[in-house]
């Protein structure tokens, strides 16, 4: 068996992020969340990996290079234009020949990995195998309709009037014929070859389509919110671990990650909360559900459930929540005259003042 990971895609809901960076390697507790998928199809025993890249191959290429760090092997297929998962299907056709598979959406985080999953397919052989969970608004995701044995009868995207709670999970298992279904499709109103009009056309030729229901937590990361909460779900399991330096004035609580390098001064950290290496925090407070990249320099701030990159500069702002920050990114309060707010905001920013 093989898996194909999707790690191409516009990423057009985390801009202004994903102008300049892939969606797949934003960190959550400061590592990459692409990273997570590829251990995940690795404990599941899979080590024939073909990763669909776009726009920002060159990015995901030099983070995961032919994959041995993780004990897999990658094969890069670049697809030309994001034109749906199908599509995506369709341009790994030729890597994947006759071989089963585990379609993994580089951008999704699930709690129990796919081992289970995968183990169910090879046992039950159907044509294809989709991952559903329960969800309270099933009108935002592909829905499923299940008959008595758990078969799927109909998949619906994003209907007005869900037919049930379970919305698809980004992991699928296929069999070779999800090629020939892939083919035969057309493009949906968005323009896209949908894997759920190609699961239909499997469905609607009698093929077995089986599916599962995660019990734990998973969270489709392409949005900010769901981001920051893969952040605060994968921080509740990390332990503490103290490897930077901590000066007489400052306090460390709970479960918190401070790197080698890192230095807190006259400082408090309330975790669960990482903090990465050469990041200097000065007069600072950061609350639970906070992760800090790398070479970041905060001074006389509050953070609490943010997510703020590498390299980033943090001045006397008072207060930040809920906010992801990317690299190289400078928020400081000045004594300029006039006093006024001063931008300098890449396309597509957010900025939400009290
Ligand atoms: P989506 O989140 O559905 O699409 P997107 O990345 O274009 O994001 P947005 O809707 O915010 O513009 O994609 C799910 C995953 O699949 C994600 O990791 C990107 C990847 N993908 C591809 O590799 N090729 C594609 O053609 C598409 C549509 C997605």
């Amino acid at each position: 068996m093989k898996a194909l990971v999707l790690a191409g895609g516009e990423g057009t809901r985390l801009r202004p992020i994903t102008h300049t960076s892939a969606k797949q390697l934003v960190p959550v507790a400061n590592r990459p969340i692409l990273d997570f998928g590829l251990e995940a199809i690795r404990d599941a025993g899979i080590t024939d990996v073909g990763i669909i890249v776009g726009g920002t191959h060159a990015e995901i290429e030099a983070h995961v290079g032919d994959g041995a760090r993780f004990g897999i092997r990658v094969t890069y297929l670049h697809q030309p234009a994001p034109l749906g998962l199908a599509h995506a299907v369709l341009t790994a056709a030729d890597w994947l020949a006759d071989d089963d598979f585990v379609m993994y959406l580089g951008d999704n985080l699930i709690a129990d990995g796919i081992t289970q999953f995968v183990r169910q397919f090879r046992e039950r052989r159907p044509t294809a195998q989709i991952l559903l969970a329960r969800v309270r608004d099933p009108e935002r995701f592909g829905v499923a309709e299940l008959d008595d044995t758990g078969h799927v009868v109909r998949l619906v995207e994003k209907p007005q009037h869900p037919p049930s709670d379970l919305a698809l999970v980004g992991v699928y298992l296929f069999s070779s014929r999800i090629t020939e279904a892939a083919r035969s499709i057309a493009p949906s109103q968005r323009g896209e070859l949908e894997i759920t009009d190609a699961i239909q056309w499997l469905i609607e030729h009698d093929e077995p389509v089986a599916s599962q229901i995660v019990t734990g937590w998973w969270k489709d990361t392409g949005k900010l919110d769901d981001l920051l909460e893969a952040n605060r779900i994968i921080l509740d399991t990390i332990d503490r671990r103290v490897d930077g330096d901590v000066d007489a004035d400052s306090d460390v609580q709970g479960r918190v990650v401070i790197e080698k390098g890192a230095r807190i001064v006259d400082s408090s950290v309330r975790g669960p909360a990482v903090i990465d290496s050469d990041t200097t925090l000065t007069r600072t407070f950061v609350g639970p559900y906070t992760s800090i990249g790398a070479g970041c320099t905060i001074v006389g701030s509050e953070l609490e459930h943010s997510v703020v990159l590498d390299g980033v500069t943090i001045q006397d702002i008072g207060r930040m929540e809920d906010s992801l920050v990317g690299r190289q990114a400078h928020v400081v309060r000045s004594e300029r005259r006039p006093r006024a707010h001063r931008f300098m905001l890449g396309d597509h920013s957010r900025v939400d003042l009290p």
